[in-house]
């Protein structure tokens, strides 16, 4: 099977044709996908129609699953959630804030897979941040003020009780089952410049939201940095804006990208089934 690989032009994104996800793969298709996805960071594939099951074989092929904590499992599919908005919700947008899935985990996973399932008809796009080029291109005093430096990653800010997706939001009548825990108080500490366990280049990893500070600094001087960090590593020049489509897979490489979610569709019902690639 030969893979048609359609670059998008932008930062870091590529389409993906020529591949049946709906078939087990081989062994040789699923390298060309790998290579592909560590080449762009993310793939899209069109016209899929892809079962639960479908997407649960495809994310095996990359990792083991990764453990999604704080947003309940579809029903019978312990390793799927829904990542949905009913067309008459009012609570603020889930993941509408650059991140890096699961960044305060010990070990935070490789990759994520999205299924578009009900997409609306304009809107809902999904943003990238490429963090290989924005390291790459970095003022050389930013780096510098980086460099070495242990971020301290925490779900607090989202997932706590006091958190966004908390106690506060329960009454925003919001269809994603979120379940906020003090768990989510845990912190870890990451590299802020990593690098990539598969293709050797550096990165920045993760942003200001599940980066709290920055180890053995004042939290004034923390946030200073990370704001500073966060106006550069989120410019337009590094972004890449994933359109969804019903029957779409769009799988993302979690270790040098940042991504985030976007509105634009009110009366418009949205799903797509998300898995979690483990690190492997
Ligand atoms: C996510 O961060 O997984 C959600 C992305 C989206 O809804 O576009």
């Amino acid at each position: 099977m030969t893979l048609e690989i359609i670059p998008s032009g932008q930062a870091c994104g590529a389409e993906i044709r020529g591949v049946d996800l709906t078939a087990p793969l081989d062994a040789e298709t699923i390298a060309d996908i790998r290579a592909a996805w560590l080449d762009y960071q993310v793939l899209s594939f069109p016209d899929q129609e892809m079962s639960d099951a479908d997407l649960e074989r495809f994310t095996l092929y990359f990792g083991p699953f990764g453990d999604d904590p704080f947003i309940a499992p579809i029903p019978g599919h312990e390793h799927i959630i829904a990542v949905q908005r009913a067309a008459d919700e009012t609570a603020p947008i889930f993941a509408e804030s650059w991140h890096t899935d699961w960044s305060f985990q010990p070990e935070p996973p490789s990759g994520t897979c999205l299924f578009g399932i009900t997409i609306p008809p304009q809107g809902g796009d999904t943003l990238f941040a490429n963090q290989y080029l924005a390291l790459e291109q970095m003022p050389a005093d930013l780096r510098e003020k980086l460099e070495g430096q242990k971020a301290i990653h925490s779900a607090k800010n989202a997932y706590a009780p006091g958190g966004m997706y908390g106690d506060s939001d329960k009454a925003n009548g919001r269809s994603m089952t979120i379940i906020a825990s003090p768990e989510a108080e845990a912190v870890h500490l990451h590299d802020i410049i990593r690098v990539h366990p598969e293709t050797g280049r550096e990165s920045i990893f993760g942003t200001a939201g599940y980066i709290t500070g920055f180890d053995g600094m004042t939290p004034e001087d923390g946030w200073e940095l990370l704001t500073e960090l966060y106006r550069w590593q989120t410019r337009p020049e590094f972004q890449y804006r994933q359109s969804w489509q019903e029957n779409m897979l769009v799988m993302w490489d979690n270790r040098c990208l940042l991504h985030m979610a976007t509105g634009g569709y009110p009366g418009h019902d949205r799903l797509l089934h998300r898995t979690t690639i483990g690190a492997a």
